[in-house]
């Protein structure tokens, strides 16, 4: 094959993988219930080593016992970041008490600028169960790899940047198992009646 026929096949692979990675996601979103028979799904999660705002070392084996949810985002997210935190604070305040025995985390993918400070600093604006999760470049690829989170820098024209991300939240249950992505658009009340399930 020539460089060029390598490079053509190369490049639709390329897209082909990425056309199954987004209609595995459609399938997540759209039909929860079947989640569990989506191959990736079961393999959606994993160990990991981060370190929260309070510069404590927290990994997935803190939570066990307990279900918890996931989201990844970053304290410069200009919109979708403070909203999902918005919503899900809503939903630990309506647990109540149950809120201690659920776990929240705010991992970010942006741990260049997110630093345990940064973190503290925005997550103060929102429910105290929150961790905001960040650690080495390392750390982080790896546990956005294992949510299959898509992650990008995106250079902006003053110099400074964004992030492209996945903004999912995973509902995982007390073995550390990915049940499905939590839904967020109905009556906190509603969402936090469905977290109770898993306790
Ligand atoms: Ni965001």
């Amino acid at each position: 094959m020539s460089a060029r026929t390598t490079r053509l096949l190369l490049l639709l692979a390329a897209f082909l993988a990425g056309l199954g990675t987004i209609f595995a996601i459609v399938l997540l979103v759209v039909r929860p219930e079947t989640a569990a028979m989506v191959p990736s799904a079961a393999a959606i999660g994993g160990p990991f080593r981060l370190v929260d705002q309070n510069g404590q070392a927290v990994t997935d084996r803190d939570f066990k016992g307990e279900p918890y949810v996931v989201f990844f985002g970053f304290t410069h997210c200009p919109d979708v970041c403070p909203t999902t935190l918005m919503e899900l604070s809503d939903v630990l305040d309506k647990l109540g008490p149950d809120a201690a025995r659920i776990g929240a985390l705010f991992i970010t993918v942006d741990p260049e600028r997110d630093t345990p400070a940064e973190l503290k600093d925005y997550l103060s604006s929102f429910n105290p169960r929150f961790k905001g999760l960040t650690g080495d470049l390392a750390a982080i690829a790896q546990v956005a790899k294992s949510y299959r989170v898509y992650m990008k820098k995106v250079p902006l024209d003053n110099g400074d940047y964004t992030m492209d991300h996945t903004a999912l939240v995973y509902l995982m249950d007390k073995n550390g198992k990915f049940v499905a992505p939590f839904n967020l658009k109905r009556r906190p009340e509603d969402a936090a009646a469905d977290l109770r399930r898993y306790l």
